[in-house]
């Protein structure tokens, strides 16, 4: 029996597991590590510490599951996706890595729109320059840390980093490539005239690859490092976003998926490079060669609710500590309690600025609506509702935009809950399946690599193999009203705070 490995770099902890020959996962380990915000709107991480925890799962899943390393027959990575991990001589990490939800090159992204013309923008990248993408990170250590831009020699995106320390090999994949700004996403190679627009050596940025396709093998030093053996080929694999989508299953028109990670993604698969007018969604490269994917990305969803845990829900910790239960647990079942639309409190879910369906880094969460009656399940319900607004912002954006939209898939943390589950289904008024395996980006970066190794003939077929559909959320008409009147009002606060939120971010600037 072979295996197959999928390493997934996620913002709150690295994941890993094991494929069997069958499709059905054998293994899985997960490996936390800290997020720094050392100044308001950065967010960064220190690239050693996804290393160590690439060793720990890896280690991890071997020892749990007995399986011989020598049966796992290839890898796939998957990662975080936009940071820029910036490597010196020697290859070493001249600073922290600055994260994709990392919101302090709004000036540096208007001075690479202005430089290179908004509208070329568009062409070249189809997307708009944004400060969660690479290119404006790049740009800021020019501007403000000049003694380290004078040192670097590479920039690489998370996963690939780990490739590096993998393989010995400087590779990226279109996916991954595709969110860095600097990109020709149509023709599926980097962009010589964004490059230079932007002053960012070409031999920084590293060889773009299919996503299946092999880019490097398991070197000595890594063998020694993780117990992986020597020899057995990486492939490309994908942003977190795509390889998500290929653990989903979403590789043709109609099926659209939504992810409650840290961030909430609503994704689209296109079979051409489909794009909105007002440059609202992100149009990228899909893992399936030839194929693309349009997506909205809001940066605290599942971020939101953790945040809320850890700064209002002490009480329900220890009360689910007692009981051997997630916090979450108990957070909802008391959310359950509220009606649907919460009495009219309403969450803007906007803790770190937000990118869709408003590119502002200066947007800040607010509840919206409190009175006397307004209790702590309330609030909980509020923001479980203010997360399934936000993704229902880009769902209607795909809605004016024609996409198919048969079926939406939910996956990531908020699909393990019931509730959410409900209000995301009753938000969006579609209804939401489940999967059997819910680990979409380390899933999706294992069956990359079943099909880089010939397992699979390709990555349609892989995912008709591996990925179940096992339940199914159905629409609430009672509740769908109700939230069809609250989302309104929703939609309506956003505009009228901006200028409050720019405000206060000249303020604090
Ligand atoms: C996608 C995005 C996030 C990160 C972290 O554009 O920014 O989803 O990839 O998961």
């Amino acid at each position: 029996m072979t295996y197959l490995l999928g390493i997934d770099i996620g913002t709150s902890g690295t994941k890993a597991l094991l494929l069997d020959a069958e499709g059905r996962l054998a293994a899985r380990a997960t490996a936390e590590y800290p997020l720094h915000t050392p100044r308001p709107l950065w967010s960064e991480q220190d690239p050693e510490d996804w290393w160590t925890a690439v060793g720990v799962t890896i280690r991890e899943i071997l020892d749990r599951s007995g399986i011989a390393a020598k049966d796992i027959a290839g890898v796939g990575l998957s990662g975080q996706m936009h940071g820029a991990v910036f490597l010196g001589e020697g290859d070493r990490a001249l600073r922290p890595a600055i994260l994709w939800n990392d919101q302090r090159t709004q000036k540096e992204c208007d001075w690479i729109t202005e430089t290179i013309g908004r509208q070329r923008v568009v062409e070249l990248t189809l997307n708009s320059v944004l400060t969660g993408f690479t290119a404006g990170k790049i740009v800021w250590v020019r501007d403000h840390e000049p003694e380290v831009f004078a040192r670097v020699r590479r920039v690489l995106l998370p996963k690939d980093y780990i490739r590096l320390r993998l393989t010995g090999e400087y590779a990226t994949d279109v996916s991954d490539a595709s969110g860095t700004a600097l990109f020709d996403v149509a023709r599926r190679r980097w962009s010589d005239e964004m490059l230079d627009g932007c002053g960012i050596p070409a031999a920084w940025m590293p060889p773009a690859f299919e996503s299946p396709e092999i880019t490097g093998r398991i070197s000595a030093t890594a063998a020694a490092a993780t117990g992986l053996p020597i020899g057995i080929p990486v492939v490309g694999g994908g942003g977190d976003q795509a390889a998500g989508a290929v653990g989903n299953g979403i590789v043709e028109e109609g099926i659209v998926s939504s992810t409650v990670g840290t961030s909430g993604v609503v994704f689209a698969f296109a079979d051409r490079p489909v794009l909105d007018p007002e440059v609202r969604l992100h149009t990228f490269c899909h893992a399936v060669p030839g194929a693309w994917h349009v997506m909205g990305v809001m940066l605290s969803a599942g971020g939101s609710l953790q945040w809320y845990r850890d700064t209002f829900c002490a009480e329900e910790k220890s009360q689910a500590n007692a009981r051997g239960i997630d916090p979450y647990e108990v957070m909802t079942a008391a959310a359950a309690e509220a009606p649907a639309g919460s009495e009219g409190l309403l969450f803007l879910p906007y803790l770190t600025g937000e990118r869709t369906p408003h590119p502002d880094p200066y947007a800040r969460g607010v509840f919206f609506g409190i009175t006397r009656r307004s209790s702590k399940a309330h609030f909980t319900r509020s923001v479980l509702e203010g997360v399934a607004y936000g993704l229902r912002d880009t769902l209607e954006i795909m809605r004016e935009l024609r996409l198919p939209m048969r079926e939406v898939r939910l996956s990531g943390g908020g699909a393990r809950s019931e509730l959410w589950r409900s209000i995301l289904t009753d938000v969006a008024n579609i209804p939401h399946k489940t999967l059997a395996v819910d680990e979409g980006p380390a899933l999706g970066a294992a069956l990359l690599a079943g099909v880089g190794t010939g397992r699979y003939p390709d990555v349609p077929e892989a995912c008709r193999a591996v990925v179940r559909v096992t339940g199914s959320t159905e629409v609430c008409s009672v509740n769908r009203v109700a939230y069809d009147r609250f989302y309104g009002i929703y939609r309506s606060l956003y505009p009228a705070l901006r200028e409050s939120f720019a405000e206060v971010g000249r303020i604090m600037a």
